[in-house]
């Protein structure tokens, strides 16, 4: 998967973040049930991440469980489960070839042991590879991470290892599960719907965000190239005028 000519090699996103929706509805457009949707969905995974890493983005991160996803019906949340299970195993030597680093975000603590063990494995055989970090959010949800980020600051204080005037962006960030990744640059839904589902609520703060109607078993490459090809379009000003940020 070369670099598309429509897109600049030298301005790709350090980090996408990519919420995958749409595999249910998908899959009922073509009579089949949700767990086909998702199924197809994986091989959308194998062929961003595959993107990604020719393309040069350092960070993917895919949203793949919300915390809020636990509430669906039990057959659905296990066939995702095992889905995940399957992806990581028949990745695994991909991962190592290609030097793709794998990480999680999200409360891991909740999922079943064994897909908990087949993840811990392939974080770890994976840790010293440098190309692409492909950082999956497993029960996630953007709510939770910060609780637990303000319950550890809180300790800190109440033990009288952190002063209150302490506090600042760079200390919550290196409370979230993101601590050691960029924010997001590039924030891509697919599915049609134009909202955050409590992903990334704090690190997506200044993160283009790019609405799509396709569905994610029909997102693949010339899909990904339109959605970086906008990005590189768009003007990031985070919060200055457009005067200053072309004076550099
Ligand atoms: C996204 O697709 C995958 C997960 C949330 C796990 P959905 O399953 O939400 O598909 P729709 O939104 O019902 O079509
Ligand atoms: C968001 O999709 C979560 C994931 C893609 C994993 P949902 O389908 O769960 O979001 P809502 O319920 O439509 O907001
Ligand atoms: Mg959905």
């Amino acid at each position: 998967m070369p670099i598309p000519d429509s897109i600049d090699p030298d301005r790709i996103p350090r980090h996408v973040a990519i919420i995958m929706d749409g595999n249910g509805r998908w899959a009922k457009q073509q009579g089949k049930p949700r767990l086909y949707g998702h199924g197809v969905g994986v091989v959308s995974v194998q062929e961003i991440v595959e993107c990604a890493t020719e393309w040069g983005v350092e960070v993917l991160t895919l949203y793949a469980f919300s915390t809020e996803n636990w509430k669906r019906p039990v057959d659905e949340v296990g066939g995702l489960m095992g889905l995940l299970k399957n992806y990581l195993l028949k990745e695994l030597a991909k991962m190592v070839k290609n030097s793709i680093r794998l990480t999680c975000i999200g409360d891991i603590a909740k999922l079943p042991g064994d897909v908990r063990q087949v993840l811990e494995d392939t974080m770890r055989e994976t840790a010293a590879n440098s190309r692409l970090t492909l950082n999956l959010a497993l029960s996630y949800g953007g709510r939770a991470e910060l609780i637990q980020a303000i319950r550890k600051i809180a300790e800190d204080v109440s033990k009288g290892v952190l002063d209150v005037s302490a506090i600042d962006e760079r200390l919550i960030d290196s409370h979230l599960y993101t601590a050691e990744l960029p924010d997001p640059d590039l924030l891509i839904r697919t599915g049609g719907e134009a909202r955050l589902s409590n992903f990334l609520l704090w690190q997506a703060s200044y993160a283009e965000i790019y609405f799509t109607d396709t569905m994610w078993p029909d997102f693949r490459e010339q899909a990904f190239a339109s959605a970086i090809d906008e990005f590189q379009g768009r003007e990031r000003r985070f919060g200055k005028t457009s005067a200053q940020v072309e004076g550099g």
